[in-house]
Formats: structure tokens, C-alpha cells, sequence
């Protein structure tokens, strides 16, 4: 995770901000403490985001790129510019929403094919099967769970859930729906169409989807180019959470 998954999201999104990955350790050790930090290291890893974005909207003002701040700093909505802090919101939320969960499913995947040595060489050999192969493990390890608070009082399939309740959505859960899916314990890297609900669906439907297919897919390929045939190494185990997004904290590989 620290040597490959998270640089390389964080490079991603820097490169998406047109800025270089001088700044990358900076940005993963704010990500890290926002999300996983406690609360001292947090409150001030929410400032230093704030600052950083801040700055990068401020620069993109006065020097205008081809990047992604550049698009947000000029979009009119019904007529209007952004307000700074609609710019900030869109830059923050981007970060957060952007950066564990890519890294996380990168993750999911080459545990999965860690384990799983035919799946690897399946992938190695068709390559063009990947994009497929990480909808499918997208569905398996589906790492953010919609959280929604109840507006009303509701009995629910026997459980009561009472106005203001928090509940939590387990996308993997569903995607394990018998009903939707043929065989949903199964992993088959070959299924066609897989429906699931691994970026929510409805109004709130995940922005990053397409943007998030193609870096988990373009990390799965790059890695399997450079990295011959690995295994999870002996003795360590993939150490995983659980959470509003799930994760991968450590996956230790080897390869001979
Ligand atoms: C594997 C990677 C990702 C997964 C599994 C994922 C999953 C999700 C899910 C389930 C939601 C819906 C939450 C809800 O309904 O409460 C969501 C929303 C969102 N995601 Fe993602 N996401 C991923 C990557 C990204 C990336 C790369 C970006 C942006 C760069 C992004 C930006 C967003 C935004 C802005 C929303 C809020 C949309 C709204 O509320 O209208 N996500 N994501």
C-alpha cells in the first residue's frame, strides 16, 4: 500500500490538479491523518487540506491551466461563478473521496490475485480481460458503504429504525443479492454485466466512477506488467478495516 497503491492515487489526483507529486508524501500523511488519525492529528490535517486547496484556487485564479481547479475556478452554475467556499467544498470532497478508495480496491485486487494465481495469469496473459476482472472485484470488495439517517420512524423486515437512526448500507452486501446475481459468493473474473452497487446508484451516484475504473484498472495493468507472478509473502497476513470505507493498511508481496 505505501510503496505502490496510495502514491500512486495521490499522484493521480495531483496530476489531475495539474500540479507536480513534489508535494505527494505532504498530501498522503493529511489523507492518513484525517481519515485515520485521532483528533488533534485530524483537526489539523482538515486545516492543512483546506489551506492546500485553498491555495491551489487561488493560484489557478491568477494562472489558468489544463487541469481539473482551473475547470472549477470558471464553471458558471445557473449563471454564477462558484463561491470560494463551493470551490474549496468541490477540492476537499475530491481529495477524501478520491484517494483511500482507489487505493483500497488496488489493494482488494492484488491480495485477491496474491491468492488467486490462475486469476493472475489469466490477467497476464489477456490483459484486455482487466477492465472486466476489476468491475468483478469492485462487486466482491466493495469498499464504501452508504451511510443515510432515517427521516422518519420505520419498521424495516422486523428491525425498527427510528427517526434520526444512522443506517448504514452495506454495498457488498447487496452485491451479494442471490436475487441479482448468479452465484454471488463466486469470483469469476469472465462475468458479463455485473450490476453492482459499488458506487451507489441514484442521485448521489459516486462522480469519481469512471475516473476510479480507470486508475484501479490502469494500476492493475502497470503492476502486472512490471511485477512477475506474486504471492502474499509467508508469515504475514493482509491486515484489513472496516468502517464507512473499508481498507487495506498493510499487504506485504513477494516475488521470486
Ligand atoms: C473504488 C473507488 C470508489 C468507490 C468504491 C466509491 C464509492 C462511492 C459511493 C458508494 C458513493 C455514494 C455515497 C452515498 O450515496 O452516500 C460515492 C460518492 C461520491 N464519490 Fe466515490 N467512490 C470511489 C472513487 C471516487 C473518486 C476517484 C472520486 C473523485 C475523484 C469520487 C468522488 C465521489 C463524490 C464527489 C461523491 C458524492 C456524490 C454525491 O453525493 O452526489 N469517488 N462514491
Amino acid at each position: 500500500m505505501k510503496d505502490f497503491a496510495i502514491p500512486f492515487t495521490v499522484d493521480v489526483y495531483l496530476g489531475f490538479m495539474g500540479l507536480s507529486n513534489s508535494r505527494s508524501d505532504v498530501l498522503i500523511r493529511w489523507v492518513s491523518d484525517l481519515l485515520h488519525g485521532n483528533g488533534v492529528k485530524r483537526t489539523e490535517a482538515a486545516q492543512s487540506i483546506v489551506n492546500f486547496i485553498d491555495e491551489v484556487a487561488a493560484m489557478r485564479r491568477k494562472q489558468p491551466a489544463a487541469d481539473f481547479m482551473t475547470f472549477v475556478v470558471r464553471a458558471q452554475v445557473e449563471g454564477r461563478s462558484l463561491t470560494n467556499e463551493e470551490v474549496r467544498g468541490i477540492g476537499v470532497l475530491f481529495l477524501i473521496a478520491g484517494l483511500d478508495t482507489v487505493a483500497a480496491a488496488i489493494g482488494f485486487d492484488l491480495a485477491y490475485l496474491a491468492r488467486n494465481p490462475e486469476d493472475q495469469e489469466l490477467l497476464r496473459r489477456e490483459p484486455d480481460r482487466i477492465a472486466l476482472a476489476v468491475e468483478e472485484l469492485l462487486s466482491a470488495y466493495s469498499t464504501v458503504q452508504i451511510i443515510r439517517v432515517a427521516t422518519k420512524d420505520v419498521d424495516f423486515e422486523g428491525v425498527s429504525i427510528r427517526k434520526g437512526d444512522f443506517v448504514s448500507c452495506a454495498t457488498t452486501i447487496a452485491n451479494r443479492d442471490p436475487t441479482e446475481f448468479k452465484c454471488p459468493d463466486t469470483i469469476d473474473l469472465t462475468r458479463q454485466g455485473n450490476g453492482h452497487i459499488a458506487f451507489g446508484y441514484g442521485p448521489h451516484l459516486c462522480l469519481g466512477a469512471n475516473l476510479a475504473r480507470r486508475e484501479i484498472a490502469i494500476g492493475v495493468h502497470e503492476w502486472l506488467a512490471r511485477i512477475p507472478t506474486f504471492r502474499i509473502k509467508d508469515d504475514t497476513a493482509p491486515i484489513s478495516h472496516g468502517g464507512h470505507v473499508f481498507g487495506v493498511q498493510n499487504l506485504i508481496l513477494t516475488w521470486s
